[in-house]
Formats: C-alpha cells, sequence, structure tokens
C-alpha cells in the first residue's frame, strides 16, 4: 500500500491537531509556517501550493473568514486558490484593498473596511481585512488577501508573520 502523503509532513500531522492553547500570535504563525515549508517543500506545482496556503492558513488562524491568493494575470488581480465562500473573480488595476497593496508593494492593513475607500466587499460580513503583496524576480505577481468578520482583527504582528508566508509563496514556480 501507498503511504499517504501526509505521513511525510510530521510538523503538518501535529497541526492537525489542535496547536496549544497558550501559543501567542507570534507563536502560532512559527508553527504555521513550519507547516508551511514542510508542505511546499517537495512540491513544484504552483497551484497544489497555493491551495494548500490558504488551508494552512484558515484551519490555522483563529478568527479568519476568507484566505486567498489574487494572482497578477495582464492589467488585473484573478481569483486564486482560496479558503472561504465565493469571492470576486477579477479586480481591476488599483482597485481595492488588494489593488492598493499591489500597486504600493506595501502590506495594507485595514481594521474597518468600511471606511477604506474603494474596499471591494466580496463577502457582506467582512469587517477587516490585510493584503499582502508578492514579488518574484522583481515582478508583482500576486497577493495574499485575509479577511475576518471581526473589526480590527490584523496588526502589525500579522503583518510581519504574512510576510514571511509571502516570502514562502515568492519562492514558488511562478
Ligand atoms: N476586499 C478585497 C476584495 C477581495 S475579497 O476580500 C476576497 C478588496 O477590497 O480588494
Amino acid at each position: 500500500m501507498t503511504p499517504t502523503r501526509a505521513l511525510a509532513y510530521p510538523s503538518l500531522a501535529m497541526h492537525r491537531l489542535e496547536l496549544p492553547a497558550d501559543l501567542d500570535k507570534s507563536g502560532t504563525y512559527a508553527e504555521l509556517l513550519a507547516s508551511l515549508r514542510a508542505v511546499v517543500e517537495d512540491e513544484p506545482d504552483l497551484i497544489a501550493n497555493l491551495a494548500n496556503i490558504t488551508a494552512v492558513l484558515k484551519h490555522g488562524l483563529a478568527d479568519v473568514s476568507w484566505v486567498g491568493f489574487y494572482r497578477q494575470i495582464g492589467p488585473d488581480l484573478v481569483l486564486g486558490p482560496f479558503q472561504g465562500k465565493l469571492a470576486c473573480t477579477r479586480i481591476a488595476a488599483g482597485r481595492g484593498v488588494c489593488g492598493a497593496a499591489a500597486a504600493s508593494r506595501t502590506t495594507v492593513v485595514v481594521p474597518d473596511v468600511e471606511v477604506f475607500p474603494g474596499h471591494i466587499a466580496c463577502d457582506a460580513g467582512s469587517r477587516s481585512e490585510i493584503v499582502v503583496p508578492i514579488v518574484y524576480r522583481g515582478a508583482l505577481v500576486a497577493v495574499l488577501d485575509l479577511d475576518s468578520e471581526s473589526y480590527g482583527r490584523f496588526d502589525a504582528v500579522d503583518a510581519r508573520h504574512l510576510e514571511e508566508v509571502a516570502a514562502l509563496a515568492a519562492g514558488l514556480a511562478w
């Protein structure tokens, strides 16, 4: 019998169990980063890896309603692998939080989406959001977008660690 792939990922197997309750935010991200590195290590396929990154983040982070990638395809950001409800498929250049992060190539933290000019409400339940750009060989290739149904869910600690995830993602086969 062929062993399951999951057996090759000790940190992922551990991750299936609940993370220790006393882990703080940085500790949680450290565990998730370790899982993510193990997951993408031996897999060359971009879409498979992006899909698993969204799964690990969605299930590993508390109070997150949507996690996904938008890839830069021509002038637009186009929906990629995600976890969560149905989302907007295509975002024109410079539009919304995603477009702002892509254009500035900086992480954008939005504590209250209702007061962000031009926010695109894919999900009426979303209250706060963070978008992190992914740059590969000098080009903006995608953004990583997380939404929450709570106001102020994302802060500088999330930004710092999600930028580590973006750096990991930037090393994939774009
Ligand atoms: N709110 C985003 C659009 C993508 S959804 O949140 C999944 C934006 O304003 O760019």
